[in-house]
């Protein structure tokens, strides 16, 4: 704005007696702006052609508030998880993610369709030039801008296009509620409804439903081949990533699919060297068998595959932010953001002599969430 006013300004009683119009020609004389090209859109007010415009307008703007509801629907009720090929609901699965991206690409899509539309049609052409001073606003330029702001409102004819005021709202508003549905989608469900199942957030896939065994699985790349997991299996200074498995889901595709792919189900079955000492994590002195270990591989800090381990050192390393945990002492952090120690699995041995989990973990795993105290 200007800092060197012309002489003769009018004073406050002048200026609240000054209609808008007023107001305007004489900010921009102030300004310095000359007003080089100016056209209406539609000099003639309320023709046929006007409202075609304006309904294609509001139809982009309606095409973005139902992509936004296709992608709120979409985001909580679509069949996200996880199904193995060839199975019945394995095409649902794979249009998770391609729908969710598309319905909100399309929702801000056409929100920006219909606003560029919008400019090019109904907003008056002009063409200004202003000169540039230094300095602050005065109360006059303040007054000034306010009616000139005031005027690019009217001139622009939205106020009395309440169709495209309507759907371009609604479109913006549904967006909006859209993008709130992400980091808002994951309270939406409460981990507490079904908190005894093995699907809530404080049980694992190592839970057994009906006091059936659980076994240690390891992964052969085929989920057909079930391979159980003994004691001598490892070697001294070893580690294997196994899963959980039960007789009834043998020759079940998709239960054993699901064991392999379940995000909490990895587990670190590590056989310390002998003679290496080891402090227990007070109440799970018994959750080991011999020198064999096992922990939980989701990060306490932000769930990734904690899958690098040290033997001599007896540290576990997360990939993703480099923090350690000491399975020497009950897979405590040493290093790096994580600030809980790795969930520890109780293990055994069943008469034939394989490993099974003799319970789910004693606490959730993985990252903490709010519900969680420690
Ligand atoms: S997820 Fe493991 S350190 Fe961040």
């Amino acid at each position: 704005m200007s800092g060197d006013k012309p002489n003769g300004l009018p004073d406050e009683a002048q200026l609240s007696k000054m209609s808008r119009d007023e107001l305007v020609k004489l900010g921009t004389e102030m300004d310095g702006v000359e007003l080089v090209h100016y056209e209406e859109r539609w000099p003639v007010k309320g023709t046929r052609a006007e409202k075609r415009a304006e309904r294609l307008v509001a139809l982009w703007f309606a095409i973005a508030a139902l992509a936004g509801v296709g992608f709120l629907a979409a985001f909580l009720f679509w069949p996200w998880k996880y199904e193995a090929p060839h199975t019945e609901n394995h095409w649902l699965y794979q249009l998770y993610t391609p729908v969710i991206g598309a319905t909100l690409a399309l929702s801000v899509l056409a929100l920006g369709v219909g606003a560029l539309l919008y400019t090019k049609k109904f907003i008056p052409e002009e063409l200004a030039v202003q000169q540039r001073h230094d300095g602050g606003s005065s109360p006059v330029d303040s007054a000034t801008l306010v009616a000139e702001l005031g005027d690019v409102g009217a001139r622009s004819t939205l106020g009395r296009r309440s169709l495209i005021k309507r759907t371009a709202g609604l479109g913006a508003g549904v967006f909006g509620l859209g993008v709130l549905a992400v980091p808002l989608g994951g309270m939406v469900k409460n981990p507490h409804a079904d908190s005894e199942t093995k699907d809530s957030l404080w049980h694992t896939g190592w839970k057994s439903e009906n006091g059936e065994k659980v076994y240690l699985r390891r992964h052969t790349g085929n989920f057909h081949d079930v391979e159980l997991v003994r004691p001598e299996d490892l070697d001294a200074g070893g580690f294997e990533t196994v899963f959980p498995f039960r007789e009834s889901e043998r020759g079940h595709e998709h239960e054993l699919v699901q064991a392999l792919k379940r995000a909490d189900n990895p587990v670190m079955l590590i056989r310390l060297r002998p003679g290496q000492a080891v402090t227990k994590r007070a109440g799970q002195e018994d959750f080991n068998y011999g020198d064999l270990y096992a922990y939980s591989k989701i990060c306490t800090h932000l769930g990734c595959p904690t899958s690098l381990y040290e033997q001599q050192t007896g540290l576990l390393l997360c990939p993703c932010h480099q923090s350690q945990f000491d399975v020497f002492h009950y897979g405590k952090p040493r290093f790096g953001p994580a600030t809980r120690a790795l969930p520890q699995l109780p293990i055994t041995v069943d008469e034939d002599g394989y490993l099974i989990a003799r319970s789910d973990f004693t606490e959730a795993v993985g990252p903490a969430f709010w519900e969680r105290k420690s």
